[in-house]
């Protein structure tokens, strides 16, 4: 059953300007399309932004607490609509239904985090220096944002951005990878229902390469928010940078597992099967390194091998399934590129590396989740972001070896370790250059009331989500405010406002008088 998608623009529904359109797929099975979607070009670009800067005054006006129950309604109904939108993100982005509902789930969290945050949004108030002065600072939003998001988190990851957009006091437009338009309109019209203004929220689809980039390099957007690949993320920056425009990046990882000596085996199994193969590999906090202590390398290998080989591929709505398809063809032969790069470079290809090609499972883009054994940690396949269920097996001889082939990569995004010592793993959270580190833990599964973002280059270094250093701190500015009620002039740094008091002492003291 396939729908029609709109984009939606100053509170309507609309096809593109010249009608044309493209049509989204279920991954797991080519036959089943999922939506026709407007396939916008610059003058649906246009219009949309156009809609958001008329909406700016009155909703950056709106007492923020008051754009907090908007986001609470969303929530709300997002609550209310978790399983037919988790069902729809399992059929248009294929990761298993668990997961589809999981990515609803961590939309309802930043949505019930971000209302919160609209009687909050502090800033700061400190003493003067002055008598009869005070100081404060306060938050204003950035303007009109532009929101480029991928399909990996075809909810959450709208969700994230704009929820902190518009609590801010932001208006905003949201364009959606073309690979999840159905999701993304799901979503919006949630918040439609939850009574959010005419322009404050615009949805725009199309590919990235046209409407996505001319939304977000648009002379009318004052910031912008993008999520996707390094070249991609690094490419943007360069043209914004040129623009002087506030940008947010997500990019890429090269997230890793350390499995020490002393580790709980079977837990740290479970941390790395559930961080390489869920959703099919396509996380950016994915592991695609697991780097194990020499003296258990055998036996983990051997652990690992089996139970890859055993999970069970299948579409994602059907509850036995543990790995859904890849997301495209131009993902799945990217992946199997470097399927082919890991063997020419010398690896032990020791389970998976093909496509399914019998069964139902061929009608979709299945690939064996895939284990390289005996991988160098400088090989390409140890440092190229691959985006797919294919993991990287490296030897070490101890802590220290572990942390440099972890940190000897230009992401830093997600890392672990598992350990039983207490000193190791603390060494670890020191030394691990991520912008996330999991004790015991596999390298996904970062919670909303904290910031997730990455160092190097698998970031700008504004993270997404809540917590200090968050996604307020990207869509807002601050302003500072002095308020002199002395009636007189004051300087600062040269009146000292001192009468009344006993001098200091002299610091010219005989005692210390240099020669
Ligand atoms: C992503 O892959 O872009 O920490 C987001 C996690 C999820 C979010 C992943 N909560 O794995």
């Amino acid at each position: 059953m396939s729908e029609t998608v709109r984009n939606f623009i100053a509170g309507t529904w609309c096809d593109a300007a010249d009608q044309r359109s493209f049509q989204s797929y279920n991954p797991a099975d080519l036959e089943d399309v999922i939506a026709t979607v407007p396939l916008s070009s610059r003058a649906d670009v246009d219009r949309a932004v156009t809609a958001a800067r008329e909406a700016l005054p009155a909703w950056r006006r709106l007492p923020a607490p008051r754009r907090g129950e908007l986001i609470f309604r969303a929530a709300e109904l997002l609550t209310a609509n978790k399983d037919r939108l988790g069902n729809l993100v399992s059929r248009e982005m294929g990761k298993v239904l668990a997961e589809g509902l999981g990515d609803v789930q961590e939309a309802i969290d930043i949505g019930y985090y971000m209302a919160g945050e609209g009687r909050r949004l502090q800033g700061e108030t400190v003493p003067s220096e002055l008598p009869d002065k005070d100081c404060k600072s306060v938050r204003f939003p950035l303007g009109v944002v532009a929101l480029v998001t991928p399909w990996n988190f075809p909810i959450a990851i709208p969700s994230w951005k704009l929820f902190a957009a518009l609590i801010c006091g932001n208006t905003a437009i949201l364009k959606p990878s073309s690979d999840t338009p159905a999701c993304a309109a799901a979503f919006v019209e949630i918040l439609e229902q939850a009574g959010f203004p005419a322009g404050v929220v615009n949805l725009v689809c199309g590919p990235g390469g046209e409407a996505g980039e001319y939304l977000l390099t648009h002379p009318g957007v004052d910031a912008a928010s993008f999520t996707g690949s390094c070249a991609a993320g690094e490419a943007l920056e360069a043209k914004l940078a040129a623009l002087h425009r506030p940008v947010a990046l997500e990019m890429g990882g090269k997230n890793a597992i350390i499995v020490m000596e002393d580790a709980d085996l079977e837990l740290a199994l479970e941390g790395v099967l559930w961080g390489a193969f869920g959703t099919t590999g396509q996380r950016c906090t994915a592991t695609s390194r697991v780097v194990v202590h020499q003296s258990v390398y055998g036996r983990f290998l051997t652990m690992l091998a089996e139970r890859a080989a055993a999970l069970k591929l299948g579409y994602g709505v059907d509850p036995e399934t543990q790995v859904g398809p890849l997301i495209n063809e131009r993902q799945f032969e990217r992946v199997l590129k470097y399927v082919q790069i890991g063997k020419e470079e010398g690896a032990r290809l020791v389970t998976g590396g093909q496509r399914i090609t019998d069964g139902p499972l061929a009608t979709g883009f299945y690939l064996a989740p895939t284990v390289f054994a005996d991988v160098r940690p400088t090989m390409r396949i140890a440092q190229e972001e691959i985006f797919g269920p294919v993991l990287s097996v490296i030897p070490c001889s101890g802590l220290d070896e572990a942390i440099s082939i972890v940190n000897g990569s230009r992401y830093g995004l997600s890392s672990a370790i598992y350990s039983r010592n207490v000193n190791t793993t603390a060494r670890a959270e020191r030394d691990l250059e991520t912008g996330i580190v999991y004790i015991n833990a596999s390298t996904i599964g970062a919670e909303v009331q904290l910031p997730f973002g990455g160092w190097r280059h698998s970031g700008s270094g504004h993270p997404e989500a809540g917590g200090r250093g968050g996604a307020i701190d990207f869509f807002s500015k601050t302003k500072v405010i002095y308020r002199d009620f002395s009636g007189k002039l004051q300087k600062a740094q040269i009146d000292k406002m001192d009468e009344g008091f006993p001098p200091l002492p002299s610091l010219d003291n005989q005692e210390h008088e240099h020669v």
